[in-house]
């Protein structure tokens, strides 16, 4: 392995979900940086279908954390965690590879913000929140036309102490044939 790759892989291995975030907001321009990590993934034939929509507005992070907890199959005050920023990631529904391409482009943002020393965590049931009515409505609003599904979303900001520890790889998952 060359430094780079060593560098790469060790900002991959080292990368955390954070639950307890600094109330400091990010700096947009290290905001901007994680999003051009999303756009800059793959997609199935380049069709690029997302959408990201940073969401700093406390009105809508609340308010998407109020939907979020109706979802929510477990107790939570906040599933966000009290992020200062929130991403949001959809990708339209009439390519073959949404939420594959979705999936991904969330993947790059969470290791470009964590090589800025953010800390993320993929927050989910953004599919369903956003066939919600009110949250339709918002999308259009914003200049998204087209039928849009809810990939996920990232809780972002500094994390809060220490990161948490990783837990270890399971093992016999991969083979060379
Ligand atoms: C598709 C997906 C959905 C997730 N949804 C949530 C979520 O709603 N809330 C949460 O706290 N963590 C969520 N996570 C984070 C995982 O729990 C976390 O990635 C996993 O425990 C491994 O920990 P690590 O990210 O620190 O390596 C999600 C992760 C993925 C990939």
């Amino acid at each position: 392995m060359n430094n780079t790759s060593d560098i790469v892989l060790e900002q991959m291995k080292s990368r955390r979900s954070v639950r307890k975030f600094s109330p400091q907001m990010p700096e947009r321009w290290k905001l901007e940086k994680v999003v051009e990590a999303g756009l800059w993934a793959p997609s199935g034939h380049n069709k690029q279908p997302w959408a990201f929509i940073v969401v700093t507005d406390e009105e809508t992070k609340r308010q998407l954390a109020e939907d979020n907890k109706a979802f929510c199959d477990f107790e939570t005050t906040n599933p966000f965690y009290d992020a200062p920023a929130y991403i949001i990631v959809l990708a339209q529904k009439s390519t073959r590879t949404y939420v594959y391409d979705g999936a991904l482009a969330m993947g790059q943002m969470m290791i470009a913000a964590h090589t800025l020393g953010l800390g993320t965590c993929w927050i989910h049931r953004a599919r369903q929140t956003f066939e919600l009515t009110h949250w339709q409505k918002w999308l259009r609003s914003l200049g998204f036309e087209g039928e849009y599904e809810g990939i996920g979303h990232l809780a972002i900001g500094y994390p809060e102490g220490a990161l948490p520890k990783a837990r270890p790889r399971k093992e016999g998952l991969v083979k060379f044939v």
